[in-house]
C-alpha cells in the first residue's frame, strides 16, 4: 500500500483538532433520534469514540472530525441513490470506517439489508457499532484489502469473493486519495469486479484534489505517494480502470478550493465526484 507517511501523525500536531466542529446538526440529529444517545452526551460519546479510533490508526480525516461530513446526502445523486436501494439495488460504502453513512441511509428509508460495508479495519466496523448503539444493524460488514489481493488467493477467492458481481453502488469517500497511481487503479479494477455485470454502475464519493496535478508518471519519477486529481486525472484513471477491464466510465463532478483545510499542509481543494458505467 503506498500511503504516504506523512499523511497521518500521530502525535497530534497538525491532524488533530480537539474540539468537536460548530456544524453539528446532521450527526447530532442521527446520534439522538436513531442512537437514542441524550443531547448532553453526544460530545463526550464522540469524543470517547474518536479517541479510541485515533488510537487504532490516526487518519486525519478522524483527527479533523471529517468522518462527521456525511456528504453524500447532499450529492445530487442522493434521492435517485435512495430510490434505487428501496427498489432493490446493493449499494457498497468503500473504506466505510464507522458505517455512518449506511446507517444515514436507512434512517432516509433504504433497507439496510441492501447496505454493505467493506473497510480494511475491523476494529473501525467493531467501532461503529460502538458509535451508533445499534448492534441490530443488519447492514453487513466486511474486513478486507480492497487494494491488495492476497496473493495465496486472487480476487475472486478472497473474502470480497461473496460479493463479487452482486453490487450496484459504490460510494467511496476520502478513499482514493490515501494511494498513489496505481492502487487507485487496482481499486478502480477491484470495484469493476464487485459489480454486477449488467448493473447500473455508479460510483459516489469525496476526495481531497489538487487544482493542477502533476501527469502521473511525473508524479511517480519524483517518488510522490498518494496521488489527488482534478477532473481531468479523474476521468484518465477511469480510462485506464476501462481498459484493463473491458468497460467504459464517464466521470462528473465539481473540483473546488477547500477552506477547512487551511491549517493542513499540502493541497487544499476537495472534490465530489460521480462516475457512470456507458
Ligand atoms: C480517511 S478514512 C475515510 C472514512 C469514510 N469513508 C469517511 O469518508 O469518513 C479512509 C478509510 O479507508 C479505509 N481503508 C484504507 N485502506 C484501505 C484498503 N486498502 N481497503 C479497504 N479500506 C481501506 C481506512 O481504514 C479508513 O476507514
Amino acid at each position: 500500500m503506498s500511503t504516504n507517511p506523512d499523511f497521518t501523525n500521530p502525535d497530534k500536531s497538525f491532524d488533530y483538532n480537539e474540539e468537536l466542529p460548530t456544524d453539528r446538526a446532521q450527526t447530532w440529529i442521527l446520534l439522538e433520534t436513531y442512537s437514542k444517545i441524550p443531547l448532553n452526551q453526544i460530545e463526550t460519546h464522540l469524543k470517547d469514540i474518536r479517541q479510541k479510533t485515533w488510537n487504532v490508526f490516526p487518519y486525519s480525516c478522524i483527527g479533523h472530525w471529517l468522518f462527521l461530513d456525511c456528504v453524500i446526502t447532499s450529492l445530487p445523486e442522493y434521492p435517485a441513490i435512495i430510490a434505487r436501494v428501496k427498489a432493490g439495488d446493493v449499494l457498497l460504502d468503500a473504506g466505510c470506517a464507522f458505517g455512518y453513512v449506511l446507517r444515514q441511509m436507512a434512517v432516509d428509508g433504504a433497507p439496510a439489508t441492501n447496505l454493505i460495508g467493506v473497510d480494511i479495519r475491523q476494529e473501525f466496523l467493531d467501532l461503529g457499532f460502538e458509535l451508533f448503539q445499534d448492534k441490530g444493524f443488519e447492514g453487513r460488514f466486511i474486513a478486507a484489502d480492497l487494494v491488495n489481493v492476497d496473493p495465496l488467493l486472487n480476487s475472486l477467492l478472497d473474502n470480497l469473493a461473496e460479493i463479487a458481481g452482486t453490487v450496484d453502488i459504490i460510494h467511496a469517500a476520502a478513499l482514493f486519495h490515501l494511494f498513489g497511481w496505481d492502487d487507485q487503479v487496482s481499486i478502480g479494477v477491484r470495484f469493476v469486479e464487485l459489480f454486477k455485470p449488467g448493473a447500473n454502475a455508479l460510483v459516489i464519493g469525496r476526495q481531497i484534489a489538487d487544482l493542477e496535478p502533476l501527469d502521473p508518471v511525473e508524479h511517480a519519477t519524483q517518488g510522490r505517494g498518494w496521488y489527488r486529481h482534478n477532473m481531468r486525472t479523474w476521468q484518465m484513471l477511469w480510462d485506464v480502470v476501462g481498459e484493463r477491464t473491458g468497460t467504459r466510465w464517464k466521470t462528473t463532478g465539481v473540483v473546488s478550493e477547500k477552506r477547512g483545510l487551511k491549517d493542513v499542509p499540502g493541497p487544499k481543494a476537495g472534490m465530489s465526484f460521480a462516475v457512470y458505467k456507458t
